[in-house]
């Protein structure tokens, strides 16, 4: 039997795959379950610096929801499964470290939803999104409606949402859902960790104090914030990654990070 959801590492980057392409990679009960048992053991791992999350195959990234597991499911376990989406899903964007969805091909509903729990999004040129869910006869379930609407506005999360069209790439760019588009020759994969070098090569402790400090943007107060940002600033005040990166500007070479 296929594992559903497979972790691999390398080196300082997790790299977590969705791996049903039979059913479009959509998210069964029990590879919503995997993918929470996945953040225990990654949110246990202070190494990890980047957790990249992608699908198998090539057509689909998550086609959302199990629909054919969901027609088998009481209302109350329909009911599980939205509470699971939360308990097991929060990690991405709770996480110590820097969550992408690298999204291969088509985001649908869920798919797109988990997507929007990551703090970062890339897609390949030929990948789709979209949510489908008012087309059948529910809403997106799993923080799309709130995630969608923080990270676009109201009126385009509204327009998505209540049209359940599906967007091609580059609109996902122009509305910034997605941070990047790659070609279709490249492996949407691949592009995503070399664009996010910087992310698990730089300074640690700076690289920590960024992430949550402009996550917290959208929770806070400005004058929180701004609390929070000197607070942060003064851990990285505090280093000696920050002086080594002095020192290695006034030597002309690169910086040797040891997060400390
Ligand atoms: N849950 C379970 N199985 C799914 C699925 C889902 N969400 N999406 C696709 N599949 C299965 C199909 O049933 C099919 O399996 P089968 O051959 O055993 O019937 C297989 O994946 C391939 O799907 P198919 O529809 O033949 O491929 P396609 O390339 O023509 O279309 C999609 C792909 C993803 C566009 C289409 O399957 C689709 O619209 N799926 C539903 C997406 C959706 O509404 N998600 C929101 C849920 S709230």
């Amino acid at each position: 039997m296929s594992e559903l959801v497979r972790l691999e590492r390398r080196a300082s980057i997790a790299v977590v795959t969705l791996d049903r392409p039979e059913r479009m990679n959509a998210l069964s009960w029990a590879s919503v379950q995997r993918l929470g048992e996945i953040g225990r053991e990654l949110a246990a791992d202070s190494t990890v610096r980047l957790c990249v999350l992608t699908g198998a195959g090539e057509k689909a990234f998550c086609a959302g929801a199990d629909l054919k597991e969901r027609q088998g499911m009481s209302r109350a376990q329909v009911r599980e499964m939205l509470s699971a989406y939360r308990t097991e899903l929060a990690w991405l964007s709770r996480s110590d470290f820097v969550s992408v969805a690298a999204i291969n091909g088509v985001a649908l509903g869920g798919g797109l939803e988990l997507a929007l729990t990551c703090d970062l999004r890339s897609i390949s040129e030929a990948a789709t999104l979209g949510l489908p869910e008012t087309g059948l006869g529910i809403i997106p379930g799993a923080g799309g409606t709130q995630r969608l609407a923080r990270l676009v506005g109201v009126s385009r999360a509204l327009d998505l949402t209540l049209t359940q069209r599906r967007i091609a790439a580059a609109e996902a760019l122009s509305l910034g859902i997605v941070n990047r588009v790659f070609p279709e020759t490249e492996n949407v994969l691949e592009s995503t960790l070399k664009w996010l070098e910087p992310v698990a090569e730089g300074a640690p402790i700076a690289q920590r104090a960024a992430l949550l400090s402009v996550r917290a943007a959208q929770q806070l107060s400005l004058d929180a914030g701004l609390d929070l940002e000197r607070e942060l600033y003064e851990r990285c005040l505090e280093s000696t990654d920050r002086d080594e990166a002095l020192r290695a500007l006034a030597e002309k070479r690169k910086p040797l990070f040891q997060g400390k």
